[in-house]
């Protein structure tokens, strides 16, 4: 692979309500650390950027390690070290929301039954990583991303790679009683902007994370 950077991102983002509580989601981590893993032969520079993971999804082998905490500190890792040459992975799952004010002191319980928090939109960081790099080397930076859904996988993420312009979305279905998510085994389908490239059905993250490494080193081989 001739790309001068591989980064790759993991797990989680959170989002501070108050000092004890925030928003967030149920990624482990554990994809984004066994690409990591697979990619730890690259000659170039190989970037983990991890939100919150589980601790043993915490450290690939072979890689610079960075890790965040929100959205927007992502978005930051990256833009810092995004270059000319660089193949991004977004495998993490960064939350789409956060509060609009966040509460200095822990929030009591109101009187009220009901508690309401407003939630602003959240940079889209595959979208907006694009607007950092130059034009003319834009063509270098290729995007991939992954599409997290709970129903028609398909559409759904082949309308994402659409909106974010992406070279390659790979797609699973994501439950938080059976698949996905976690440590189980999943099934993903890895599409183009012409068609479904690869189908890798029923395995462990390790193995799909083996099979997306052997997909994406066939299709940028030198
Ligand atoms: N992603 C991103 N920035 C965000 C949210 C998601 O770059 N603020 C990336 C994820 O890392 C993933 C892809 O976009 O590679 C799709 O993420 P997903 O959560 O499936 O979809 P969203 O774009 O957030 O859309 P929705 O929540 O409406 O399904």
């Amino acid at each position: 692979m001739n790309f001068q950077k591989i980064i790759i991102t993991s797990g989680a983002t959170k989002e501070w309500i108050d000092p004890v509580r925030f928003i967030s989601n149920a990624s482990s981590g554990k994809m984004g650390f066994h690409l990591a893993e697979e990619f730890k032969n690259f000659s170039g520079n190989l970037i983990y950027i991890h939100g919150s993971v589980l601790e043993k999804y915490s450290s690939p082998k072979n890689s610079k390690i960075i890790s965040v905490e929100t959205t927007e500190e992502m978005l930051n890792a990256i833009i810092n070290e995004i270059t000319e040459n660089t193949l991004l992975i977004m495998a993490a799952a960064p939350a789409d929301f956060k509060p609009k004010k966040q509460s200095e002191q822990k929030i009591k319980k109101e009187k009220e039954n009901n508690f309401f928090i407003e939630l602003e939109k959240n940079p889209d960081i595959l979208l907006n990583v694009k607007s950092f790099v130059d034009e003319n080397k834009l063509e270098n930076v290729i995007r991939v991303g992954f599409a997290a859904e709970t129903e028609n996988l398909e559409f759904n993420a082949n309308s994402k790679l659409k909106k974010k312009g992406l070279k390659y979305i790979i797609g699973n279905y994501v439950n938080k009683s059976s698949l996905g998510f976690g440590e189980v085994e999943s099934s993903v389908k890895i599409f183009s902007s012409t068609k479904l490239e690869k189908e890798i059905i029923d395995s462990s993250k390790e193995k799909i994370a083996k099979e997306i490494y052997h997909f994406l080193s066939h299709e940028f081989k030198n």
